[in-house]
């Protein structure tokens, strides 16, 4: 297995306080999301550890309302920027997925694991990003 890069957006774009999701994949769904925490960009799987359903309540809506901690909107779970990991909610002490990445030429970087088909051809593996299902 080796990996593939999916470059999300400028590194300038992510805002302290702010989410934003993003689909690497094009399936029609942010499956990721970058946020910046203290200087720090982090990037998670969009599924909550609770019932691995999205997170968002729309587009870009990760965060709570003061910027601080990322919240699952489904059951209000709340999780560290730092580190994702769940401080209250149903799934307290379990961690959302964070993923890869690199800063190249300023660009956010996402780094993906894929598999290489037979007939040569490359396909993102499903174990890089779970299917995850809808709530609309
Ligand atoms: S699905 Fe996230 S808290 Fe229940």
């Amino acid at each position: 297995m080796t990996r593939s890069d999916f470059p999300l957006c400028r590194v300038d774009d992510l805002k302290e306080g702010q989410a934003r999701g993003f689909d690497p994949l094009q399936r029609g769904k942010d499956s990721v999301f970058a946020l910046m925490h203290e200087g720090q960009v982090r990037i998670y799987r969009n599924s909550c550890p609770h019932l691995d359903v999205r997170l968002e309540y729309r587009k870009d809506r990760f965060l709570s309302a003061d910027g601080r901690l990322i919240v699952c909107y489904a059951h209000g779970a709340q999780f560290l920027p730092q580190t994702g990991e769940c401080v209250y909610g149903p799934c307290l002490g379990q961690k959302l997925d964070a993923l890869p990445w690199r800063l190249e030429e300023g660009w956010v970087v996402l780094q993906m694991p894929v598999a290489t088909a037979m007939s040569g051809s490359v396909e993102v593996s499903r174990l890089a990003i779970h299917r995850i299902p809808t709530r609309d």
